[in-house]
């Protein structure tokens, strides 16, 4: 497995992950837990800001929050001077609970609803990413009623399609998201949006898809939104102050992935938009972007506690784990691959290839297919890298699995950020009807 940020191997032979050894965290909290790299996450964080420094541009990173969205990660990412990006009113909630400055908060979603847009303006947040031509007119409207007058960027698809798995590729015309550059919608969103007393055009918002590798893609976006602003601007008269990329960065989960380097992505975004803004003669726009992925995926590890094991000779053998699809449901939703070893025993040499199962009951729970590992043991400890995006964000009570604890490591000291759920919080919800007695 490869080592990511602070983590190593140790004196004894186990992982040590932010100074804590693996075997301690599970003694201490139990599995399966989650662990986050802080020292890691910050420096992802600094990364992207110290890239759009040296581009001299005026930017903002905006955290995407749906990767992991939690008080104490908020907070880090008001700390690290990012903005954030949320997509549902409990995403906005938790941001404002963790004392996140409304002004940095980005709105996003294909579906707000009219209180999830009121609740927003009311707590003064920085813009809407508005979706579509219903959303627009209702932002208006709740504007209007408010006596507020909304920012906004519009979001269009620039028909751009970024290599990767299918179901997370939204920059390409047949989407569920966004003004479509190619049609005319966006044309037309700008042209109404023009005439509504209560909507501040700050730009356009452009994302062509997650877990992308190579630059030619953003680059290739950046061409089409800087052609696109001049058309508005030659058509319209409306000259954008920000030009927001999203985000859709890579990171490496497997051997064989292969992301850039942070600043290299974002040099290849801001030299396209000096680029192709200055071939337009068009005032160089704020640039936005919104990693969730490469800030917090590489700094998650999930332990696990070997439970089970079933050879069946000849075929394979399964070694289960006390988590599964209700803690990372990726591998059962994209075949996501992941890398493990044993944190306890993280010297020894591969003997056996056996497959990971989960606890859930269905065949399709199953987190790593044929992973090379040294004889394992009933009461190993499994840790899988690659855990901090979209694993927590995605987890479920599937079965009535409890969701694990999350916690932060940094410097040999490891806090909770969130309490393992209890049996109380599982039927915490539930009612029984008078009528049944
Ligand atoms: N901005 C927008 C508008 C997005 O839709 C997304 C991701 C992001 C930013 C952040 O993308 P990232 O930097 O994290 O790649 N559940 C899937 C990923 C869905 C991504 C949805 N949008 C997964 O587990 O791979």
């Amino acid at each position: 497995m490869y080592l990511h940020g602070t983590s190593k191997i140790n004196g004894k032979g186990h992982l040590e992950i932010g100074g804590c050894d693996a075997t301690d965290l599970v003694q201490t909290f139990g599995t399966p837990l989650y662990v986050v790299d802080e020292t890691l996450v910050r420096k992802q964080c600094s990364e992207y800001m110290e890239a759009f420094r040296a581009s001299g541009l005026q930017f903002q990173v905006a955290y995407a929050s749906k990767a992991f969205c939690v008080m104490a990660m908020c907070k880090l990412a008001e700390e690290e001077g990012l903005s954030l990006d949320v997509v549902s009113d409990g995403e906005l909630f938790t941001a404002l609970q963790a004392g996140f400055p409304a002004e940095r908060i980005h709105f996003h979603g294909n579906n707000k609803t009219p209180e999830e847009i009121s609740m927003a303006i009311d707590a003064g947040i920085g813009c809407f990413v508005i979706d579509n031509f219903v959303e627009m007119h209702l932002v208006n409207q709740i504007g209007a009623e408010k006596g507020v007058k909304v920012k906004a960027l519009f979001r269009v698809t620039p028909g751009v399609e970024a290599h990767t798995h299918e179901y997370i590729s939204t920059g390409q015309q047949d989407s569920k998201f966004g003004f479509d550059i190619t049609n005319g919608s966006a044309a037309r969103a700008f042209a109404e949006a023009k005439e509504l007393a209560n909507i501040e055009i700050l730009g356009v918002h452009s994302h062509i898809g997650s877990q992308i590798f190579e630059v030619e893609g953003f680059q290739m976006a950046v061409q089409r939104v800087a052609d696109f602003s001049q058309a508005i601007r030659e058509q319209q008269g409306i000259t954008f102050t920000v030009v927001n990329l999203g985000g859709g960065f890579g990171i490496r989960y497997i051997d064989g992935h292969t992301p850039l380097p942070i600043s290299q992505y974002v040099k290849a975004i801001t030299d396209a938009v000096k680029t192709y803004f200055a071939a337009n003669e068009y005032p160089v726009p704020q640039i936005w972007v919104e990693p969730g992925r490469s800030i917090v995926g590489e700094a998650g590890t999930t332990l696990y506690t070997v439970g089970t094991v079933k050879e069946i000779p000849g075929i394979r053998k399964y070694v289960a784990v006390d988590g599964g699809m209700t803690d990372n449901p990726r591998p059962a939703l994209y075949q996501s691959k992941y890398e493990a070893i044993l944190a306890n025993r993280a010297t020894e040499q591969s003997e056996e290839t056996v497959s990971i199962a989960g606890k859930c009951c269905e065949s399709g729970d199953m987190l790593i297919w044929d992973l090379a590992l040294p004889k394992v043991n009933i009461g190993d400890v499994l840790a899988v890298s690659c855990t901090g995006a979209y694993n927590y964000a995605m987890a479920s009570n599937y079965n009535r699995i409890r969701r694990p604890a999350v916690v932060f490591v940094r410097n040999g000291e490891a806090d909770v950020v969130v309490k393992r759920e209890s049996f109380q919080d599982i039927v915490a919800n539930d009612l029984i009807p008078a009528r049944m007695g």
